[in-house]
């Protein structure tokens, strides 16, 4: 469904991503994980096609994706419906007066008929309905983040990515999440740097370095034993813990 070919991604003139490769098949779970700056929102924008690689190639349902390509006004809608994403910062995404012409917006531009039903279902299932005559920036962080997700699951797409989608959330709706990002029928792929946390999101982990290279692609059940990986990774850190005598490596659950 998703190919990436060899892509090298450039801002300036460094190297965010460097020779990516991966493919991703239809209703996968695909947690992304890497440190600060590793270029996980960047490699996310990509498959978004919201910034387009210098080097090598991205397949959408084996249609390549370019900025020409997204040009094209029919090919460029029906891409937008189907894969969509969760902002790392659900501020960036909020711009509408009210909740519902939040949820609504995407709908509206993609021309989409049944824009009621579809606002008032989601904004049910993710229990922010009292709020759909509010302003979204009179929010919580958590509740900004569930107005953004209805938005995007109003649409119906059939990829979503999501660019830590529990930063602003508390353990319950952290919880909730999971589970409901478990039970939606779609393909996802989900960024984190929080290794308790992948284990529950997806089956499959991509791993980014510190230096911008895909070090991992597999079981991340696997990944989490291999305390070398997982050095290479930064994700895990060596205390010295002050006079005491149990030097072990941890791994940082927050
Ligand atoms: N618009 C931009 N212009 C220039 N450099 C950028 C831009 N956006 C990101 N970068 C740089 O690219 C690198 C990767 O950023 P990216 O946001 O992809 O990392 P990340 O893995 O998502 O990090 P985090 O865990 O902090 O969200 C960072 O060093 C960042 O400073
Ligand atoms: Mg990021």
């Amino acid at each position: 469904m998703i190919k990436i070919q060899n892509i090298t991604f450039k801002y300036d003139n460094s190297e965010i991503l460097k020779d990516i490769s991966f493919e991703v098949r239809e209703k996968e779970k695909i947690v992304l994980l890497g440190i600060n700056g590793s270029g996980k929102s960047t490699l996310l924008k990509i498959i978004n096609g919201l910034i387009f690689p210098q080097k090598g190639k991205y397949f959408y349902k084996n249609e390549e994706i370019n900025e020409k390509k997204l040009k094209e006004r029919e090919f460029a809608r029906k891409f937008r419906k189907e894969i969509v994403l969760l902002f790392q910062n659900p501020d960036t995404m909020i711009f509408n007066p009210t909740v519902y012409d939040e949820i609504a917006f995407g709908l509206r531009q993609l021309g989409i008929s049944d824009i009621d039903d579809r606002v008032r279902y989601w904004a049910n299932k993710l229990g922010i309905y009292k709020y759909l005559d509010k302003s979204p920036f009179e929010l919580s962080g958590g509740e900004k983040q569930k107005v953004c997700l209805a938005s995007l699951l109003a649409v119906e797409p059939e990829v979503m990515l999501l660019d830590e989608p529990t930063a602003n959330l508390d353990p319950r709706t952290t919880g909730w999440l999971i589970d409901f990002l478990y039970e939606l029928d779609l393909t996802t792929i989900i960024t984190t740097h929080n290794l308790g946390l992948a284990l529950e999101l997806g089956e499959r982990g991509l791993v980014l370095s510190e230096d911008h290279y895909l070090i991992y692609d597999g079981d991340i059940k696997e990944f989490m034993k291999d305390i070398e990986k997982l050095k290479k990774a930064n994700l895990v850190h060596f205390h010295k813990h002050n006079n005491r005598e149990d030097k072990h490596y941890h791994i940082h659950d927050f």
